[in-house]
């Protein structure tokens, strides 16, 4: 890349590290009032003439739905674009198509596999770039999943998580937020399946706790939560998996150790009589549909702090002089 060439710096969310706690606890107080807004069918367009470029290279339902809905609900315009119908599926350099979308868009939503992919698009992208999942995360999920669960507990600080099932992407997103948010992640994993040691660092390690036994690791949790056995990309190991994660199913029994007052997550789409039993995912514990209504305010917050900063609260009318 010549001089001439270097982006102007933006502001990425490839992970959930790349925040600090005081950002998050800013996004939560936009979220709230960005979500109350919806309620109350009030219009709120800040985005007016603002585009985001949405790329897929896996499938989606919610992460699509939640950034062009949200795009349009903040006066912007969502673009979709797919690996089948663009030159990214016929080899285009990763770099060539970021200097040129990034030329056209406001910002770029990328879900892709591996995280390096991400990396570079961003790395050569003069608008800000968000993780809407890879292999190694999924920052938007856990984001929506943390603002569910303040909503519904309060402060994450203290609080234990259960992560049942596989150490996949989900899986180590939550490892960056516990040690952000103060909270003990308890995680268990079939044998062959644990959490890669390098995502263990010193500030994780103490947030940490590997369990052999799922139950013992919904003990006392105040969120049990799990994922698919097999995530987009391992299709071909679907039926190993089904016989290594047929102990891991989040069940009643399971959810009776969890505290009493525990709820259950998931980031959907769910698989029922594998990771987890209908019983729990559709009973009273299961916060899954706010959960993922949620996605929609939580990234609408993201998506305006990405490209407006922070937004300096309006005082009153009453306070100002005239
Ligand atoms: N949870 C989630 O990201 O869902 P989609 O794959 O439907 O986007
Ligand atoms: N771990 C899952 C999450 C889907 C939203 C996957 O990557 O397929």
């Amino acid at each position: 890349m010549n001089s001439a060439e270097t982006p102007p710096r933006a502001r990425h969310f490839l992970q959930f590290n790349d925040f600090s706690r005081a950002e998050y606890e800013y996004l939560f107080e936009r979220t709230r009032w960005i979500k109350a807004q919806f309620k109350s069918y009030k219009r709120y367009w800040p985005l007016v003439d603002r585009t985001l470029a949405m790329i897929f290279e896996k499938q989606s339902t919610r992460t699509r739905l939640s950034f062009e809905a949200g795009m349009h609900q903040l006066g912007g315009t969502a673009i979709y674009l797919n690996t089948r119908d663009t030159q990214l599926g016929r080899g285009e350099p990763v770099e060539d198509a970021a200097k040129v979308i990034s030329r056209m868009v406001d910002l770029v939503m990328i879900r892709t596999f591996e995280q390096e992919i991400i990396e570079r698009f961003a790395a050569y992208s003069r608008v800000p770039v968000i993780n809407g999942l890879s292999n190694d995360y999924h920052p938007c999920q856990i984001l929506a999943d943390i603002y569910t669960l303040i909503e519904h507990r309060g402060a994450m600080r203290g609080k234990t998580v259960a992560w049942i099932g596989d150490s996949n992407n989900v899986c180590n997103t939550w490892l960056q937020a516990a040690a952000i948010f103060d909270f003990k992640l308890n995680v268990s994993t079939p044998p062959g399946y644990e959490v890669e040691a390098e995502r263990i660092g010193p500030k994780v390690a103490r947030h940490f706790e590997a369990f052999a036994d799922p139950m013992e690791a919904a003990r006392g949790a105040d969120l049990v939560t799990t994922d698919v056995w097999t995530s987009m990309g391992f299709e071909a190991e679907n039926e190993e998996r089904k016989r290594d994660f047929e102990d891991w199913q989040v069940d009643a029994a399971m959810m009776r150790l969890a505290k009493k007052d525990a709820l259950f997550m998931h980031c959907l789409p769910a698989h029922r009589g594998e990771e987890v039993d209908s019983g729990v995912i559709d009973g009273a514990q299961s916060v899954v549909w706010e959960e993922a209504e949620n996605r929609l305010h939580t990234q609408k917050a993201l998506m305006e702090f990405l490209m407006l900063g922070r937004i300096k609260p309006r005082r009153p009318a009453s306070m100002r002089k005239n």
